[in-house]
């Protein structure tokens, strides 16, 4: 099998890159290690930034998006209990950020995949690429082989991508949090209209949503905290405990239909291209999810790696592919830094004492009543302009 671009990973990164290659006219094939029903299920992001909104416009795809997606103009802050509200749209000319979770995204996605020519080759297992750094890659897989002119690795933290490239010529940079995210989504009404960032004494709580019926909420946990030590009640108790007494009284409780525990991890590899091999989203960097951004950098990517693969196959020119990776980057960093920093901000580190804690509320304070400080929370939880 030949192809222009073979795409490994269809997650958002990759599914999202193949539609936008198609609009082009660009030929590519992707190849996925697990099934649909597997993709499409995992439950992760929640918010998508103004960008990634007009992607899926852009692409004739965001229908479903605008009629059950939730529009959020601002997004609460509280410490210990006492909410605050940033008026993101009134502090950025209008900008909003869409509630649509990751997997509706990803439904949208494969639903259009076949119309639009969009191959997807499910259950690929034992991906390999090949010759990477010569003018004639190549992908194998058990029972296959895809010849192609670029690969683009859009296979997650845990992908044979990234491993491809010789460790001598990548340099890596991370930070591993000391706790993670303990999560669980049930069939009850949100409890605020909009988000809520809890910054607590005992640690970190957010109220999020998926609908007008379905609440997100998660717990900053310890890394061997054990599920089944967390039954629903518990959750409960916990998380009216975090959102203070005035949220608490808004909760509605009820079963949860999925508690899951994720750890909090921040990673950048440079550069992101080697050879005709490009890596984008999860493959490359990994941001801990305060502040929603993963799935949206991992979309700003590959916005900026199918206008490159446009303009070398209609334009002629290899500049576009040749500055992808300084290009990605520069957004990359400063979506880690937004994420390390509103992370810092929100969560009980282990080493803190008396002085460092005090710190955090003396900076949540000042954001409460600095315009300034509202505006640049606002303006990179909308979302930098690409
Ligand atoms: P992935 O989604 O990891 O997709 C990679 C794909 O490649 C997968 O389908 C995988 O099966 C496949 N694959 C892996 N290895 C191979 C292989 N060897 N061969 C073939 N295929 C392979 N982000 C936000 O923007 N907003 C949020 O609100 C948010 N909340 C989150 C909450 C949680 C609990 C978690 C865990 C994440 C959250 N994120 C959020 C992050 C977001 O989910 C990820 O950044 C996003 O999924 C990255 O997309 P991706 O396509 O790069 O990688
Ligand atoms: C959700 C996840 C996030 O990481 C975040 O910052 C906001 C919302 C969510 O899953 O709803």
């Amino acid at each position: 099998m030949r192809t222009q671009i073979a795409i490994i990973g269809a997650g958002p990164a990759g599914l999202m890159l193949a539609h936008l290659l198609r609009q082009q006219n660009i030929d590519c094939v992707v190849l996925e290690n697990r099934t649909r029903e597997y993709v499409e299920g995992r439950v992760r992001a929640g918010v998508l930034e103004q960008t990634t909104v007009r992607v899926l416009d852009r692409l004739g795809l965001g229908e479903r998006m605008h009629s059950e997606g939730l529009v959020h103009e601002g997004t609460n802050l509280a410490i210990d209990g006492e909410i605050f509200r940033i008026d993101m749209a009134a502090l950025t000319g209008g900008a909003t950020v869409m509630v649509y979770g990751q997997q509706e995204v990803m439904h949208d996605l494969f639903n259009a995949a076949e119309a639009r020519g969009v191959k997807i080759i499910f259950e690929a297992k034992g991906v390999a690429l090949h010759d990477v750094d010569s003018t004639r890659p190549y992908v194998t897989w058990q029972g296959g082989r895809l010849d192609c002119d670029y690969i683009a690795g859009c296979d997650g933290a845990h992908g044979a991508s990234r491993g491809a490239i010789p460790s001598h010529v990548i340099q890596t940079f991370e930070r591993v949090y000391p706790f993670g995210w303990l999560g669980i989504l049930a069939d009850v009404p949100p409890a605020s209209h909009e988000l809520i960032y809890a910054n607590h004494a005992r640690g970190f709580a957010l109220a999020s949503m998926r609908s007008a019926g379905r609440s997100r909420y998660y717990l900053q946990c310890a890394l061997d905290e054990r599920l089944e030590d967390w039954p629903d009640e518990r959750f409960w108790d916990e998380v009216c405990l975090r959102l203070g007494e005035q949220t608490a009284a808004q909760v509605t409780r009820g079963p949860s239909f999925e508690k899951s525990i994720a750890p909090l991890r921040s990673f950048v590899c440079e550069p992101m291209r080697w050879g005709r091999l490009f890596l984008a989203g999860d493959a490359a960097h990994i941001v801990p999810p305060t502040g929603a951004k993963g799935l949206n950098l991992a979309v700003a990517d590959v916005i900026v790696l199918a206008a490159a693969f446009a303009e070398f196959y209609h334009g002629g020119s290899t500049a576009g592919i040749d500055g992808y990776s300084a290009k990605a980057l520069a957004r990359v960093w400063k979506g880690e830094r937004f994420s390390w920093w509103f992370t810092s901000l929100t969560h009980r580190f282990p080493d803190m004492d008396g002085f460092d804690r005090k710190m955090q509320v003396a900076e949540l304070n000042y954001i409460r009543g600095s315009r300034a400080a509202q505006t640049t929370l606002a303006e990179n939880y909308v979302g930098l302009p690409m």
